[in-house]
């Protein structure tokens, strides 16, 4: 359901009759001296750090009192010497929370039962406390990949699936107890990958426990949900509401016939597997999104895969371009531009004959970055947009590192491998130069402070020697707020101690990602 929130000094002004509270998209937590405002969501951790006066402040904001009263405690609990000046502190602390977010909004009956309640004291903390804290000291939500195994074995797939015996996977109980511990952590969102979370014999017990543990997760699947598994589902609560929310089910069917979707998948049989699974979880009123992957094996084919599914009753698709895997990558995966015009053309149809249906497009909105080398030596594979000016793509590329995402690995998120042995991000190669703890006997807590994962994560400086970085006057900032992708460097130039591609720093622009 989705929640009509109005945001303070964006949607609506301030007033003395206001009353501020924080958006039941978001949250507001205690993470060791630090205040964290999370956003509260299916899929992405997107988090920023506040002030001890802005978090004890945004603390009171639990739709009780209306501005001016909140002004008037403020005022009071400051020591403030005008109430004029306590509205102006607070309207800015609301502005500054809703500078990049829509976090604080005005209160309404209907979010009554979404809101949370919290303990303000919780949030004092002394100013010189919180600055000696460098980082979360404990992860804000957790990667799992309870298999790494499959029914599929898509033509795509970026996961490494290294092979873990049976005999090895973390058993049932440590998986719970991991569960356990990361909702005494105050998580609240996990995300799930893999392999298939659905192919593990236990899968349904595990899904149970983070439905019990009040844990929102997206499950993302390519196994056949017979009437039995969409039943059991069902009876461990996958179709009753988290909050605002109801825990969505995404299934892969990556075309609208036996030739397209069993070829990109990989399984003879898997058209046919997919279309009744849809069946199967549709007349049981689950939350589904059917999501394709889009390669110019299947790009011609996408109206009618939505067409299809429209018929099918199916409300929410996505479409997903093809992303370079550095496991299993074909270069004939990539969509060319003709591809990417004739894939927004049939959306657009499809948009216009089905306006009920929630399409979304992931990485073919826009053609992708365009880097230098493919501009001074425009040979390689095909890249869109080579007809543009050098000097404009490099301050386009400076200008989209300095807007890069963060990276979760080692900073908000670890990734929990099926035997227990824990990485920093679901891509990477699963062995001994990426492996930065061990869940098998040691906690998460353990294993997300020990100097294993730090020195991975924020490596010394000495580690960079003989790269840009080593004397980049950025590095520290580079590592602990948004952080580089190590993946990336290491894929490209086979060392995660230097700049990814995506720096203006790099050597070279690297290989073509997407
Ligand atoms: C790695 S899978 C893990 C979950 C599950 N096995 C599944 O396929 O839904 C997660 C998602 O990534 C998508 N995916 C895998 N490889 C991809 C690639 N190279 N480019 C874009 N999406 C990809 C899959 O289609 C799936 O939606
Ligand atoms: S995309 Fe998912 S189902 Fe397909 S092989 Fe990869 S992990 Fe398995
Ligand atoms: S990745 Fe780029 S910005 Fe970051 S430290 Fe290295 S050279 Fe500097």
């Amino acid at each position: 359901m989705q929640l009509d929130c109005s945001v303070l000094g964006k949607d609506i002004e301030i007033t003395d009759t206001s009353i501020p509270v924080i958006s039941p998209y978001w949250r507001l937590k205690r993470n060791g001296d630090w205040t964290l405002l999370c956003r509260y969501e299916h899929e992405q951790i997107n988090y920023s750090m506040l002030s001890p006066l802005m978090g004890a402040t945004l603390s009171l904001m639990d739709g009780r009192m209306t501005f001016r009263h909140l002004c008037l405690i403020v005022q009071y609990a400051h020591d403030l010497e005008s109430l004029e000046k306590a509205m102006e502190f607070v309207t800015k602390v609301i502005m500054a929370a809703n500078k990049e977010s829509d976090a604080i909004v005005d209160m309404k009956p209907e979010l009554e039962p979404y809101i949370k309640k919290m303990d303000p004291l919780e949030f004092v903390t002394t100013t010189s406390k919180w600055k000696q804290q460098k980082r979360p000291t404990a992860p804000i939500s957790l990667n799992l990949m309870f298999s790494n195994e499959c029914e599929t074995n898509c033509a795509y797939c970026y996961a490494h699936r290294r092979y873990v015996p049976e005999s090895q996977l973390l058993p049932t109980k440590r998986w719970k107890e991991i569960l356990w511990e990361a909702k005494a952590l105050g998580m609240e969102q996990v995300t799930l990958s893999g392999g298939d979370p659905l192919f593990r014999k236990d899968a349904l017990t595990l899904i149970a426990e983070l439905i019990n543990q009040e844990m929102l997760f997206l499950l993302s699947t390519k196994c056949y949900i017979t009437e039995e598994i969409a039943e059991r589902l069902v009876e461990i609560g996958m179709t009753k509401p988290i909050n605002q929310y109801v825990r969505e089910i995404q299934l892969s069917m990556d075309g609208p016939d036996e030739n397209t979707a069993d070829k990109l998948a990989g399984s003879p049989g898997y058209y046919t597997r997919a279309v009744q699974s849809i069946r199967n979880l549709l007349e049981r009123g689950f939350n589904l999104r059917v999501k394709a992957v889009v390669t110019p094996l299947n790009s011609q084919h996408i109206y009618h895969w939505i067409q299809q599914l429209a018929g099918m009753g199916v409300t929410q698709i996505s479409v997903a371009a093809y992303n370079r895997t550095y496991h299993r990558h074909n270069d004939n995966l990539f969509l060319n531009q003709k591809d990417r015009i004739s894939i927004a053309e049939q959306c657009e149809r499809a948009r216009a004959e089905f306006p009920a249906i929630d399409l979304r497009m992931t990485g073919l909105e826009k053609m992708p970055a365009v880097t230098t080398s493919a501009i001074m030596n425009p040979t390689g594979t095909e890249r869109p947009g080579d007809d543009k000016e050098p000097d404009k793509d490099l301050n386009d590329k400076i200008r989209r590192w300095n807007e890069r995402a963060q990276c979760s690995g080692g900073r908000s998120s670890m990734t929990i491998t099926p035997d227990g042995k824990v990485v920093l991000c679901d891509t990477v190669p699963q062995d001994e130069t990426f492996f930065v703890g061990d869940v098998t006997n040691k906690s998460i807590l353990e294993v997300w402070n020990s100097e294993s994962l730090l020195n991975f994560a924020y490596p010394p400086r000495e580690k960079f020697k003989g790269s840009a970085c080593y004397d980049c006057k950025d590095l520290e900032e580079c590592q602990s707020k948004a952080g580089y992708c190590f993946r990336d460097s290491y894929f490209n130039y086979g060392t995660v101690f230097g700049p990814p591609p995506k720096c203006p720093m790099a050597q070279n622009d690297g290989m073509r990602m997407e």
